[in-house]
């Protein structure tokens, strides 16, 4: 039985899709929260994020009240992390504390591969490095199947810092498991390695008339050492703008994970434009993560 949510490659798409449609079902009554905010009464969550964030961590915390669950919130900035705490020793504690399940950010990629064989109380990522964030991943996920109705066959164009965007990461495990095919687009030098017939790299205006979805990407300048960023130039080569999205099929959707560089990889009319569900997706991360939390207090189910 799967204890933690770490990476949506360990769950199979009728788990994923359970997933789905249990957010979906948090979407659909989120008006009516008396049916379920005592779901995870005398519940305890901890927030644990050793990289900044807005959009994860508040939409966990509110999904956890939403919930009924208690939570509490941990940065290194004002804990014993200050003293040499290590996170396997802060992570112990809080499971000593009692905690039910604990909901990580960390900049290790593989920080949730050693320490979840040392855990019993469920882990949940928030984001390790730049190898995934399934819980993003997720409320794409519902983002998507809200607007088609499917994900089988979606066409989906990625476009920028793919080579260190840990929401690609799950995007492209995602895509694999529900018949997805991904163009991958940007500068040479920020795109993976691929071969891999579902993931192909493509030039970005050409794909653009093709796909029923653009994943605009941050430039991730925190995780390069070296890199020259002119952001006029970057905005003409990759940027969604007014001439780009005219270029899309009218139906297709833009999305951005978040936060986004305005002006950079999309201009600021683009951010709220007709065809942008960026602010729906960061809605659904509140019932995304609903349905994580509520699956890591009922594992194996689904
Ligand atoms: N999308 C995302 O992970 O945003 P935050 O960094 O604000 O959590």
């Amino acid at each position: 039985m799967i204890k933690h949510f770490t990476s949506l490659a360990s769950f199979s798409p009728s788990s994923i899709q359970s997933l789905i449609d249990r957010a979906q079902y948090f979407f659909l009554n989120q008006n009516q929260p008396d049916k379920f905010h005592h779901h995870l009464h005398h519940k305890m969550i901890a927030n644990v994020f050793y990289e900044p964030s807005t959009r994860t961590r508040f939409s966990f915390e509110i999904a956890a009240k939403r919930l009924g669950a208690g939570l509490v919130n941990f940065s290194p900035e004002n804990t014993s992390v200050k003293k040499g705490e290590t996170v396997y020793d802060t992570l112990k504690c809080l499971e000593s504390l009692g905690v039910d399940a604990i909901v990580m950010r960390h900049s290790d990629d593989y920080i949730f591969e050693t320490l979840q064989d040392k855990f019993q109380t469920p882990l949940i990522n928030a984001g390790a490095g730049k190898f995934e964030h399934p819980s993003q991943g997720l409320l794409d996920l519902l983002t998507l199947h809200q607007e088609f109705g499917k994900l089988q066959g979606l066409k989906i164009a990625v476009c920028g810092d793919i080579k260190h965007s840990r929401v690609a990461g799950s995007l492209m495990i995602a895509a694999e498991k529900f018949g997805m095919q991904l163009y991958l687009c940007g500068p040479d030098a920020l795109l993976p390695d691929t071969n891999q017939s579902f993931i192909k790299k493509a030039n970005f205006d050409d794909v653009l008339p093709e796909v029923d979805a653009v994943m605009m990407l941050r430039i991730q300048l925190e995780r390069h050492e070296n890199l020259e960023l002119n952001p006029q130039t970057y905005h003409q080569q990759f940027g969604m703008n007014e001439k780009r999205i005219q270029r899309m099929k009218r139906e297709a959707i833009i999305l951005h994970p978040g936060p986004f560089n305005r002006g950079i990889e999309i201009s600021d009319e683009i951010v709220e434009h007709k065809q942008s569900r960026i602010f729906k997706q960061m809605g659904n991360g509140v019932h995304a993560r609903m349905a994580i939390l509520e699956w890591s207090q009922n594992r194996g189910q689904p």
